[in-house]
């Protein structure tokens, strides 16, 4: 695979042989060792033409652990601001000598389109309201972590589906990995074509929080919305958020994710994004590790030798 556009574009396999990969690039963090020599002399461009903070800097941390050279390029300040398009900045980068550009873009498809410019390998690092699959990929290498295999697990997905990429590629990567996904959110707030998705849907959430081994809350993005969409927080947290007295009704071993920023006291309670049950601070911890183990099957080969290049050191 040369580039990572959706989650839909990994198989089973593909997608298992990421979270092993990162599962091995933890345990040899572990183990005190901070760099690996895979990807020196391989340059890895992050192009951020919207803020960030856990995707931009994990992407930075995951290519430097990896020995790669790091460009940063953040549309503000740049002559994107003069009117220069995707492609000429895209072009001029990759005159730099870009082997993989990492894009976050605020329309949906725009990895695509760089794709098709670029001989280097693309990542999406987040698409408008389409999709963010290395976020989809951190989130399941933390499930996993923490609950084993995904087959037949219950993952409940609340919030703003209809503006959340987040949402989206895990409902494909967790699909694939065998989990059964359910989505609950008011009705404005779903995708029109939400029955072709390959996941359930619920309008009651304490209907399905009993049966859930996680629950994954989502930020809802004021930003993209009208008044239309969403009339009132406090209406929205009684009916959707996620507070103690809610958290007290999952099971023993149930956790709870956010993919962050969050909304306290909107979406998630102060103490629910405390709690031990909460994955929010190791999602953050595990997305180094999960694209560490993209870039380094995108740039350094699909035959890691993780260990023969630790033992070689
Ligand atoms: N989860 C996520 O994509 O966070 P950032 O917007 O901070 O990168």
């Amino acid at each position: 695979m040369r580039h990572l556009i959706s989650a839909a574009d990994l198989s089973k396999d593909d997608a298992l042989l990421v979270l092993d990969t990162a599962e091995e690039l933890a345990r040899v963090a572990d183990q005190s060792i901070k760099k690996l020599p895979t990807l020196r002399g391989r340059t890895v461009v992050n192009l951020f033409f919207e803020d960030s903070t856990r995707t931009r800097i994990s992407f930075e941390a995951a290519a430097k652990r990896l020995s790669a050279d790091v460009i940063n390029f953040s549309a503000k300040g740049s002559s994107v601001s003069k009117g220069e398009s995707l492609k000429d900045t895209a072009l001029t980068l990759e005159a730099m000598g870009a082997d993989c550009v990492v894009i976050r873009h605020s329309a949906s498809g725009a990895p695509y389109r760089l794709a098709n410019w670029v001989r280097g390998s693309v990542v999406n690092a987040g698409d408008g309201t389409h999709e963010h699959p290395t976020q989809a990929l951190l989130d399941a290498f933390t499930m996993r972590r923490r609950l084993g295999s995904l087959e037949g697990r219950r993952v409940t997905i609340v919030g703003d589906v209809l503006h959340s990429r987040v949402a989206r590629s895990n409902v494909l990567l967790l699909g694939t990995l065998g989990a059964d996904v359910t989505l609950v959110a008011p009705p404005t707030l779903l995708p029109v074509a939400v029955d072709t998705w390959p996941c359930s849907v619920s309008y009651d959430l304490d209907a399905v929080l009993p049966k859930s081994d996680v629950v994954m809350m989502l930020r809802v993005q004021r930003e993209r919305m009208n008044a239309a969409y969403f009339p009132s927080v406090r209406e929205y947290s009684r009916r959707y958020g996620l507070d103690a007295e809610r958290l007290a009704r999952l099971s023993d071993d149930a956790i709870v994710m956010h993919p962050g920023p969050m909304n306290r006291g909107v979406e998630i309670a102060a103490e629910v994004a405390d709690s031990p049950r909460s994955t929010v601070v190791e999602q953050v911890a595990n997305g180094v590790s999960a694209r560490m183990a993209v870039l380094y099957l995108l740039l350094g080969g699909s035959e890691p030798a993780i260990g023969k290049e630790v033992a070689a050191r």
